[in-house]
């Protein structure tokens, strides 16, 4: 999908199809040849103004300065108008020039449409509904897909502000493009994205704006990563501590993003069931969600940003299978910071690589905030659905923070406890720490940051469990099936309000 921005001011031209949002008792300014025929076509009533639902005019042959088509798309009631309605009728226009069968639209965008919503969160919300609504994952076949229609829009603005919308318009395109490239990685099989292709995908985005780096198995052996390695230990995939650094000059402060990056986790020697292990490709959404901000940091996510910061991404990417040479249940791992930890289910094996990430990311960058994502508990798709990733951590300035940016990019985040008495739970007779909490405790979510936190000290640091969000969740036309490219929105609202 392919967004141009049309800043002429003169009144419509000759195109195909040109789109327009409708909202009960509003006409859509499209221009004098055009005023009589709106303010009629709303007047019988064949203007659907309801959220989301389309409505198409063919205007025929002959009349200059017309489109051949005009279509709407329903807005509902101006006062329920926020940045989620928007992004969904925006992603409603590009399905309907698509259905349409045209090559390319024009998409009309009124002060008015977006009501009390800023113009520049506007243009943002309309630039991404339009390119993931378009995305589809291209599954490898035999025969080439065929070329879809509706792939090119140009948005044209009318009102004061807008410069500030093609502003909102120009950092969706980035944004969206960056979730985009995140589901791709992400829905990929896990025989092709392997911890190898991960790394390889990060490299792309080494440039002027971001360095990339990666650490093989030698070097987490030198640095002593026994509990990444323990991980890695069943897979013929070599696992991969991929490092990306987005370092402006004048940074004064430091943050880091670590992702999970399991390629495919079939439990190991705690095999899970067969049913539905194919999703577990998914286990590195994760990581999907660090390449997609860094490749945003890569493309200009961060011009007019408030503050200047570095940050670094770390994606621990391994493959968990089981394996003659597979760790097993009861086995002990020291992970690089010399923590010891019995492994009472192989199958817990994200919370092990993000421990030697994590204590790598505390010891080389001494950051002054983390924030790990990781799809790292079914017991937080129990607790929360797929409507909202979980959040906890040990500070809430930091937490709150990563709240807002999900607010800000209408990907939910909602906050659990972490207590002492949580921590306790992860303690082991046998180790340092146990994997698990034993099943007694319940609090699955909560137990599986509880061990992290044993890996950050004092660094003010936030875990997210994407595990219900990252794919399964509910079609709202900028997001249709398979991986949604989940967070990688968040972030960036997050990295832009640094300080
Ligand atoms: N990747 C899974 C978590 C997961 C499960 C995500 C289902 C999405 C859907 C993770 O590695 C895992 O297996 N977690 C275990 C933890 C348990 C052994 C304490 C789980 O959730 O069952
Ligand atoms: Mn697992
Ligand atoms: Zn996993």
């Amino acid at each position: 999908m392919k967004i141009r921005i049309d800043s002429s001011t003169v009144s419509l031209s000759r195109s195909e199809l040109a789109v327009a949002f409708a909202a009960p008792r509003a006409r859509p300014d499209l221009g004098p040849a055009l005023t009589e025929f709106v303010e009629r076509a709303f007047a019988t009533g064949d203007v659907a103004t309801d959220a989301r639902k389309t409505s198409v005019f063919h205007r025929g042959v002959g009349a200059k300065g017309e489109p051949k088509r005009l279509g709407f798309v329903g807005l509902g009631d101006r006062k329920s108008i926020d940045t989620e309605s928007i992004r969904r009728a925006a992603a409603v226009a590009q399905s309907l020039a698509e259905s349409a069968g045209v090559a390319s639209f024009d998409l009309l965008v009124d002060a008015a449409d977006h009501g009390a919503v800023d113009a520049f969160a506007a243009g943002m919300a309309v630039a991404e509904g339009m390119i993931l609504g378009a995305y589809r994952y291209e599954p490898p076949r035999k025969e080439k897909p065929k070329a879809r229609k509706g792939q090119s829009a140009a948005i044209r603005y009318s009102g004061k502000a807008k410069a500030e919308f093609e502003r909102g318009v120009k950092l969706g395109v980035i944004a969206a493009e960056a979730t985009v490239h995140a589901r791709d990685v992400e829905n990929m099989p896990g025989n092709l994205a392997n911890p190898t292709y991960l790394a390889k995908q990060a490299q792309r985005l080494n440039g002027a704006k971001v360095k990339v780096k990666v650490l093989e198995k030698k070097d987490m052996e030198r640095l002593k990563m026994g509990a990444l390695l323990g991980v890695a230990r069943g897979s013929v995939e070599a696992p991969k501590l991929v490092l990306l650094d987005y370092h402006p000059a004048g940074a004064k402060r430091t943050v880091c993003v670590v992702g999970k990056g399991l390629t495919f986790d079939s439990g190991g020697i705690s095999i899970k069931p067969s049913g539905k292990m194919d999703e577990m490709r998914y286990d590195m959404c994760g990581a999907g969600a660090v390449l997609g901000l860094f490749q945003a940091l890569a493309k200009g996510g961060m011009a007019g940003a408030k503050g200047k910061v570095r940050i670094v991404g770390l994606i621990a990417a391994a493959e968990n299978m089981p394996d003659a040479a597979a760790q097993k249940p009861g086995d002990v791992v020291r992970a690089m910071d010399g923590t010891t930890i019995e492994v009472l289910n192989t199958d817990a094996e994200g919370r092990l690589v993000l421990a030697d990430a994590l204590a790598y990311a505390v010891k080389t960058y001494a950051p002054d905030q983390i924030v790990d994502l990781a799809t790292l508990t079914g017991a937080v798709i129990v607790a929360l659905g797929h409507e909202a990733a979980g959040i906890m951590g040990n500070d809430e300035g930091h937490i709150r923070s990563l709240i807002d940016a999900g607010a800000a990019a209408d990907e939910p985040l909602w906050q659990l406890p972490l207590w002492d008495a949580h921590k306790e739970q992860v303690k082991s007779k046998f180790a340092d720490l146990a994997n698990i909490n034993g099943g007694h405790h319940g609090n699955g979510t909560i137990a599986g940051a509880a061990f992290l936190s044993f890996f950050v000290g004092d660094t003010k640091w936030a875990h997210i469990d994407i595990a219900g969000t990252a794919w399964g969740g509910r079609a709202r036309d900028y997001y249709k099936s398979g991986a949604a490219g989940t967070a990688v929105r968040t972030l960036l609202h997050w990295c832009r309000g640094l300080r």
